[in-house]
């Protein structure tokens, strides 16, 4: 590894511009870049660096087993979703999910949404051909549109702006929700289920719910208090960010901190296929002081796993780095041990988060793209199991979701098989577990983490 890398006085926002940047869009007017940049840099910023050390606290619990990381949103957002009811049922599923995982494991949940900023997607190849017809690739909806005409492939520096905005909504509502109540255990409405498909798992959350409304009301009556404070529920955003000019662009110091904050997000992560030492995403992130996220897979060696932590925090301090491991259930037991025992005999921190769906999708015959239910939830507890083993501790889970009916994963209790796929399949990019699967994942954890203790 070369040692620059650990060098804090040379990182400036912009140092990833000497370094070979992939996945970056190619404008065909670079002046109009840079007024969208110049435009989004003047704009005022979307968290606070005391959010972001919030943050880096709760990780830290993670760190010593005190606190369970659960990261999940869409694969990837667009501008057209941002509205209201998707809004309230992907935050519904993620706080239902949190609720079920609370009550299994008796531990803190820090939740962490993939929101307010998640649309600008890596893609395996820069064209796409149809017909004879070669076009850019769909980049996610900062970057240009997905239709199939060259204009609408066209990159196009305005989307930062747009982007920028809907993350703005999006986090506009979904603090105002969560201030409001909608996660106060007192207003058990909020949390009503909706299983269409599944009454045994719909039975085994009323019975939770209630007895958790039990216990908060006995609680409640011994101590003469009323809990709503301290259930104040905190919310975080992520993105991959992976659009390194539009990242700089929020990348800003504030008054009696040192250090520079990426203000667009509590907790950006780096991409699998841009995790390269040398490489500009790895650049731009070992300077700032959130708390990073990297994915890591087949490809990346024991020893690339141990300097990208030394690189993405120099001072080894808890919470400021989550290891994202997405190997597949193939081959997780074979990859994922050497990494956790490296990482550890150098005596570097960081949270350990498995993410179950990256590493398991594949073609169906058609050429859908799908995942397996099963192959999820088994490389899930093989993650658990492989952590136990050596010792070590599965902090998290990193899971594409939402609140809606998609039929996009196949198994779970409603077997969805190829045929359904058919039905609603929505997402642009990847597949995510529907309400009913990701419910049921979340049980099936539970359950896993309430044996253990
Ligand atoms: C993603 O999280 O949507 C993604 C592209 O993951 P990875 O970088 O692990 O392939
Ligand atoms: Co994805």
């Amino acid at each position: 590894m070369n040692d620059r890398l650990l060098n804090a006085a040379d990182w400036y926002p912009g140092s990833w511009r000497n370094k070979p940047a992939t996945q970056q869009p190619k404008y065909a007017d670079p002046e109009k870049l840079q007024a969208a940049i110049n435009r989004l840099s003047r704009l005022p910023p979307l968290v606070t660096s005391w959010e972001i050390e919030s943050l880096k606290q709760h990780l830290a619990s993670v760190e010593n087993g005190q606190a369970f990381l659960l990261q999940a949103g869409d694969c990837c957002e667009s501008l057209e979703d941002c509205a209201t009811e998707a809004i309230v049922r992907n935050l519904k599923v993620l706080m239902q999910m949190s609720f079920v995982l609370i009550y299994g494991s008796l531990r803190k949940i820090v939740r962490v949404g993939r929101f307010a900023g998640q649309y600008a997607k890596p893609r395996s190849a820069e064209f796409e051909t149809r017909d004879g017809v070669t076009l850019p690739v769909y980049r996610g909806d900062i970057v240009n549109r997905s239709g199939f005409t060259a204009e609408e492939r066209e990159p196009d520096p305005e989307l930062l702006l747009r982007g920028y905005e809907r993350a703005a909504l999006t986090l506009n509502f979904v603090r105002s929700l969560i201030g409001g109540g909608f996660a106060d255990l007192h207003h058990p409405e909020n949390w009503e289920l909706d299983f269409r498909t599944n009454s045994l798992r719909a039975e085994a959350y009323l019975e939770m719910v209630h007895s958790i409304t039990r216990s908060m009301q006995f609680m409640e009556t011994v101590m003469s208090a009323h809990f709503r404070e301290s259930y104040g529920v905190e919310i975080f955003s992520s993105h991959e960010a992976l659009h390194l000019s539009y990242e700089e662009a929020q990348t800003r110091k504030v008054p009696r901190r040192t250090g520079w904050y990426n203000l667009s997000t509590h907790l950006p992560w780096i991409g699998y296929r841009t995790n390269a030492l040398d490489g500009a995403h790895v650049e731009y992130f070992r300077g700032l002081e959130n708390p990073v996220g990297v994915k890591i897979g087949p490809n990346t060696t024991p020893e690339h796993v141990r300097d990208l932590c030394r690189v993405l925090n120099r001072d080894n301090q808890p919470g400021k780095v989550v290891l994202i491991h997405r190997f597949g259930v193939d081959q997780i037991d074979k990859c994922l041990p050497p990494i956790i025992e490296l990482v550890r005999r150098v005596g570097l921190r960081a949270t350990w988060s498995c993410d179950p769906m990256h590493g398991n999708t594949y073609l169906t015959d058609q050429g859908i793209k799908t995942r397996d239910f099963s192959d999820i939830y088994d490389e899930l507890v093989r993650a658990f199991e492989i952590h136990n083993e050596v010792g070590s501790g599965l902090g998290g889970v990193h899971l594409e979701v939402t609140g809606d009916n998609v039929t996009e994963c196949v198994g779970g209790a409603a077997c969805l098989d190829e045929i359904d796929l058919q039905r609603a399949y929505k997402s642009p990019v990847d597949p995510r577990l529907n309400y009913d699967q990701a419910m049921e994942l979340a049980f099936l954890m539970s359950e896993k983490m309430s044996r253990k203790r």
